[in-house]
């Protein structure tokens, strides 16, 4: 189970203050509970972990087999919600390496639809020109952009390679039940096809099968996912006391010192593997709580990394942000610091320690020094890199943010404005449809 410590905050905030939002934090779990607050046809996600049957795991498992029987390489094709959530949990269960190895225990998973690169795109095809390779074709609403134009090349790619028969075994789409291009190519080619419920966003989408199935085809345990989010979402219930909820804690001291002048929230971690999970997670908070001209901003680093970067602005520069430090308990692996004759580099005095000894150091002469420069510091523990800690902390995510996003006052689970920029591109592509935008856009260049 994961743990919250907001101690280092209290220099900044006061306790009292933090828990002056008890009775906020209560009516916001209410409204979400009662789907009595803003948004509330987006709901799906809150007891979606409890509620996930083992028919449906099963179903999920069985379709992954076929994946990892008949290819060498799967492309998740999907982008934001459609995309965050599955690469969070797969880079942070994967070997840093599993890439390079020659003996590989399942197919490489790789990712497009996340960007227009050209060169990246082209760089991905040819990869996969002498690979057995199949696609998971994620989109909601079955027509953004990116993924459609991913998707096209890889079809093509996968049909002309592969043969038609073989490409609808290992194509399969996670889309609407309905609507949408993704739906309607996938019942005309018989694509086996998985349902993004519609009170289930995209940001929150990681525990339906926008995340389980890449997570499964790359060989990790979702009962276990599963398991550890259905753990958090009760210990984040609406019965919970507020101070043993974490979730709850969480919302109100990021609310807290957001009152406060602190304006940026940095995610931190000391684990390179967790560097998507902070992805995952600044979409998580950046289109939940980015409106109405409100809103923490979320950042993240990757320490110790980042230290020899970003660490400057962190410890001198303007004091409007605080840090939320993700620590892993145990590492996976053993290794300790090597004895050396010469000593040149005078680390003698380390050997025989972990490696992870050294890096828990790092991370609390860190904390102590950007709490000393002005810094309040949340940290959150997890026992290890493994897939129920992960599940909880998914979880945890998702329930503080909605129980935030009332706090602040907005909607949390829309997205308005992220349609600005998809209506200049496509009046500057001159879509059909977008004749008067296009017009208009022109006399502005
Ligand atoms: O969280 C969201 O709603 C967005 O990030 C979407 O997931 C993203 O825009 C992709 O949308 P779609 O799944 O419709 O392709």
């Amino acid at each position: 189970m994961i743990s919250l410590n907001i101690e280092k905050t209290l220099g900044f905030i006061s306790k009292e203050n933090v828990f002056a939002y008890e009775a906020q934090v209560k009516a916001a779990q209410e409204a979400l509970e009662n789907g009595t607050g803003k948004g509330n046809d987006f709901l799906g996600w809150l007891h979606l972990p409890s509620s996930i049957t083992k028919e449906h795991l099963a179903d999920l498992k069985a379709t992954a087999q076929v994946l990892r029987e008949n290819c060498e390489a799967v492309v998740v094709a999907g982008i934001g919600g459609s995309y965050l959530g599955a690469r969070a949990v797969i880079e942070a269960l994967s070997n840093s390496f599993a890439w390079l190895q020659d003996k590989k225990s399942g197919p490489v998973i790789l990712y497009a639809g996340h960007n227009i690169g050209e060169d990246y795109l082209y760089e991905l095809t040819e990869y996969l020109k002498d690979k057995k390779f199949g696609v998971i074709n994620i989109s909601k609403s079955g027509t953004t952009t990116e993924t459609a134009l991913a998707f096209r090349l890889l079809k093509k790619q996968c049909e002309d390679q592969r043969g038609k028969e073989m490409a609808k075994k290992v194509i399969v789409a996670v889309t609407d039940a309905k609507k949408g291009a993704a739906r309607v190519t996938a019942d005309n080619e018989g694509y086996k096809s998985f349902i993004i419920p519609d009170n289930v966003g995209g940001r929150f989408s990681v525990l339906t099968p926008v995340g389980l199935l890449p997570i499964v085809v790359a060989g990790f345990d979702i009962e276990k996912l599963v398991a550890g989010a259905a753990a958090m979402e009760k210990a984040c219930g609406k019965d919970v006391p507020f101070a043993e909820n974490p979730a709850a804690i969480y919302a109100a001291t990021r609310n807290e010192l957001y009152k406060n002048g602190k304006k940026i929230e940095i995610l931190v971690n000391f684990n390179p593997k967790l560097h998507y999970v902070s992805e995952w997670w600044k979409q998580l908070y950046g289109e939940s709580e980015g409106k109405e001209n409100k809103g923490i901003f979320p950042a993240s680093v990757d320490f110790s990394t980042d230290l020899h970067s970003m660490g400057q602005w962190i410890q001198e520069g303007e004091r409007t942000i605080y840090e939320t430090v993700i620590s892993v308990e145990k590492t996976q692996y053993s290794l300790q610091v090597l004895s050396d004759e010469a000593n040149l580099d005078g680390l003698n005095f380390l050997a025989g320690k972990h490696v992870d000894e050294v890096n828990k150091m790092a991370e609390l002469g860190t904390q102590l020094a950007h709490v000393d420069g002005g810094v309040p510091n949340m940290r959150i523990v997890i026992p290890a890199l493994n897939e129920e800690s992960l599940g909880g902390l998914l979880y945890f995510f998702e329930k503080a943010c909605g129980i935030s996003g009332y706090l602040l006052g907005v909607n949390p689970f829309n997205q308005p404005g992220v349609e600005a920029y998809k209506k200049n591109m496509f009046a500057l592509l001159n879509k059909p449809g977008y004749e008067e935008e296009s017009k208009a856009i022109q006399a502005r260049l």
